[in-house]
């Protein structure tokens, strides 16, 4: 049976009907068709799925839609505004060149974002430890680590 679950995404209320079982990034990619957010393990292991979830990262391969009632959710299509001007953080990526193939970037990016607004970004050792749950295999970490660090400077 399907259930009703209201939430805000990237700003506008969305009411929509899910199955129990449907997950976050089910109910982003399959029922919202915002498929910004990617799907890489699919069991909290890659953080491809990284979304914030009342201004704190969250994996959301491992959160049942029905419990973001309420819920203000940020995906990577919220980032830059209506005009096109990118988010600093996605300005920053693209200057230090922080991603190859692009696939894990959305998540990088919310957990770069989250990594500064909680309070994890004082040494490039305490952004590697908040970043450590968002693989890459390209090996952009370097440069993920520069890019958080030029926008927290
Ligand atoms: Fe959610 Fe990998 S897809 S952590």
């Amino acid at each position: 049976a399907l259930s009703k679950v209201t939430f805000t995404l990237n700003g506008k209320r969305r009411t929509l009907a899910v199955e129990p079982r449907t997950t976050l990034v089910e109910a982003l990619r399959d029922t919202l068709g915002m498929t910004g957010t990617k799907i890489g393990c699919n069991h909290g292991q890659c953080g491809a799925c990284t979304v914030l979830m009342d201004g704190r990262r969250v994996n959301s391969c491992l959160i049942l839609a029905l419990t973001t009632e309420g819920a203000e959710i940020v995906t990577v299509e919220g980032l830059a505004d209506p005009g096109g001007t990118l988010h600093p953080m996605q300005a920053a990526f693209a200057e230090k060149d922080a991603f190859q193939c692009g696939y894990c970037t959305p998540g990088q990016i919310l957990s770069a974002i989250g990594c500064i607004e909680e309070g994890h970004a004082g040494s490039a050792a305490e952004i590697r430890e908040y970043m450590s749950g968002n693989l890459c295999r390209c090996g952009a970490y370097p440069n993920i680590v520069a890019a958080i660090e030029a926008v927290r400077d």
